[in-house]
């Protein structure tokens, strides 16, 4: 977390009520405005650490909720959690041993900023191709998708990329995000499939452009 946010209200709330990250409210908004989860579903959570997601979505679910981070993630009871990189063949295949039938896949993740804006952003938008990817080579047909990204030029492709996959999908900026910040969510819902939308890949985008005001900030 960035210390110029770490001790804003919100993020004090979130301590008082026993929770990792303020982010746990955005998990929350997006759930009740979408039914992303439904009781029984397998989750997976990428770039889940320091694991405010996990302790939402532990309570959603009697699934296996499974979360993976380049930084270990302290236990969550209820949740599987894995280090690694959620990109590499490796991380994927350990996440789907925990959890061979995957009917979620939801990534709150974000990449460490070099201070370099139009290179963070670039690698923001691609991480949320990685996730897509992911999504596509593990989703059951009808699951459900939720991608952390940034308003700006290439938003648009990675939007595109999503809704050639998904029956519905919606851009969805939670209450509980910092004012200035240029962090939206896209949320698929109702995978198609592997068969029938002729692509396994997610691709890449090149030189995203998002507001040079905006921030990356969670
Ligand atoms: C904003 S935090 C996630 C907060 C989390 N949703 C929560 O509620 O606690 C973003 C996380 O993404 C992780 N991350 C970034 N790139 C990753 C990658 N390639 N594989 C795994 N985790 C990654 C970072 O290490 C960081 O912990």
């Amino acid at each position: 977390m960035n210390p110029k946010w770490a001790h804003d209200a919100v993020h004090r709330k979130a301590v008082r009520e026993g929770y990792r990250s303020r982010a746990v409210y955005k998990i929350r908004e997006i759930q009740k405005r979408f039914s992303v989860i439904r009781r029984s579903d397998n989750v997976v959570d990428l770039g889940a650490a320091p694991g405010s997601w996990l302790q939402e979505l532990v309570t959603l679910t009697t699934g296996t909720v499974v979360g993976v981070d380049l930084n270990p993630i302290a236990p969550v009871e209820g949740a599987v959690t894995l280090v690694g990189d959620f990109t590499l063949p490796e991380t994927q295949e350990e996440i789907l041993r925990a959890v061979p039938v995957v009917n979620v896949v939801v990534c709150d993740a974000a990449p460490k900023l070099s201070g370099q804006r139009s290179y963070d952003q670039a690698r923001a938008i691609d991480l949320g191709l990685q996730a897509l990817t992911f999504a596509i080579r593990t989703l059951k047909p009808g699951g459900n998708f939720v991608v952390k990204s940034f308003q700006g030029e290439d938003f648009s492709f990675l939007l595109d990329s999503v809704r050639r996959q998904f029956r519905a999908v919606h851009v969805f900026r939670p209450v509980a995000t910092r004012k200035g910040s240029a962090e939206t969510y896209i949320i698929g819902k109702n995978f198609m499939g592997r068969s029938g939308n002729g692509m396994q890949d997610a691709g890449s985008a090149s030189s995203p452009d998002v507001p040079a005001d905006d921030s990356l900030d969670d």
